[in-house]
């Protein structure tokens, strides 16, 4: 794919982040779900997990309306399938966004937090310094769609006997050593949101490696009955009214209208992913030999989803201020999660993530960018980094 061409409108801001849609294929999609009278729970959202499975090679897949339900459902079935008792350590990472982290405490666990390396994501070394006789998991995030060294906690894993959970929100289309990630952990969860590789409105995919938690989750996600909606009104017989319900679960389904759009920006997301790279890989030249941008090391074996374009500086606010005046808008990803009150046991004990979390700026990344404008938002950075 060649570098857009589209000229940015003279004195529009150039935003963070900015889903790109295929309005007409979608509104195509969509009709489909009104036409059937369809748009919940079955029907495209079977058809969205079936082609993500054949995206990602995963076994599984379940369409949730969020990667937060996700989260919270996968610490929710490993806590109950495996005996996990209140207070039990999940090994997770402060440089994050909070669904990471609150997923843990929704099922009374106790975040214990790692420090991470120069990718942003959890270092191997700190991890395995952290686990205790109580430790039971842990959560690795691919921070901007990097691999880090997923491969090396996963052995780590492996040998300790914890289980591996994946919060892949900005993973989606990020291949390690050519294969789509997801199979390292027990679990993935990746999310849909409208900033997000895959952008629907809200939603998330939910990927167990064990067909048994799979259909658990399916339950779950659905008030804890047994047979879902579709599965009834597509069923015949005297009782397809009827249904059992198992467990207490949760309202976590995902529906058809997000699925419909999801089919149609799935067909996209490898090209979409690429054009990512090659933004990425021009502000990479841009900036390499700009002396205060410190930027984060790319992983040959790692081909990412290229989320976020994430730079570091000392002088992080000052920064942001310059370029909003030149009507940029950049981010931060993310706030040191110790800083808030709920986790702030973990105070001081990752001087790493602290550092980064102070340090980061993401520049605008999406697929409205034109080579222009990434070369006029590194003049900006190469202008006031440093200053
Ligand atoms: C790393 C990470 N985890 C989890 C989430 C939560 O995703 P959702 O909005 O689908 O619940 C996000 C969303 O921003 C995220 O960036």
């Amino acid at each position: 794919m060649t570098f857009s061409t589209d000229p940015k409108p003279a004195g529009l801001p150039i935003q963070l982040f900015l889903p790109k849609y295929r309005v007409d294929e979608c509104l195509d999609q969509i009709r489909e779900c009104f036409t059937a009278g369809w748009t919940g729970l079955g029907f495209k959202t079977l058809e969205f997990e079936a082609a993500w499975k054949t995206y990602t090679g995963l076994p599984h897949a379940h369409f949730l309306c969020s990667s937060t339900a996700g989260l919270h459902l996968s610490f929710h079935i490993l806590k109950s399938e495996l005996d996990w008792r209140d207070g039990d350590e999940i090994i997770t990472t402060p440089l994050t966004f909070i669904s990471t982290n609150h997923a843990i405490l929704y099922e009374r666990l106790k975040p214990v937090f790692a420090d991470v390396d120069e990718h942003l994501c959890l270092d191997p070394l700190s991890v395995e310094s952290r686990i205790t006789e109580r430790t039971r998991a842990v959560v690795f995030v691919g921070v901007g769609g990097n691999t880090g060294r997923l491969e090396q906690i996963a052995d780590l894993c492996r040998r300790k006997d914890l289980r591996l959970i994946l919060d892949a929100a900005h993973m989606a289309g990020t291949r390690l050593r050519g294969k789509h990630v997801g199979s390292e952990a027990d679990v993935s969860i990746f999310c849909f949101s409208a900033v997000k590789n895959l952008p629907t409105a809200d939603s998330g995919m939910i990927c167990f490696r064990d067909e048994q938690y799979d259909s658990l989750a399916r339950k779950l996600s659905w008030m804890g009955i047994d047979k879902d909606t579709y599965a009834r009104a597509t069923s015949q017989g005297a009782y397809k009214w009827k249904y059992d319900v198992e467990h207490v679960g949760f309202k976590y389904h995902g529906n058809s209208i997000m699925a419909a759009i999801g089919l149609v920006q799935l067909k996209y997301l490898d090209q979409d992913n690429g054009y990512r790279r090659q933004l990425a890989s021009r502000y990479r030249t841009n900036l390499s030999s700009c002396g205060p941008v410190g930027l984060i090391p790319d992983l040959p074996e790692c081909e990412t989803a290229q989320h976020l374009f994430q730079i570091r500086v000392n002088n992080r606010d000052e920064l942001i201020m310059a370029l909003q005046a030149g009507q940029i808008y950049p981010g931060a990803h993310y706030r040191d999660n110790t800083e808030y009150p709920m986790y702030s046991h973990g105070g001081g004990t990752c001087p790493g993530a602290h550092r980064a979390s102070e340090e980061l700026v993401s520049v605008p990344l999406h697929l409205g960018l034109s080579k222009e404008d990434v070369d006029y938002i590194s003049s900006c950075v190469r202008q006031y980094a440093g200053k």
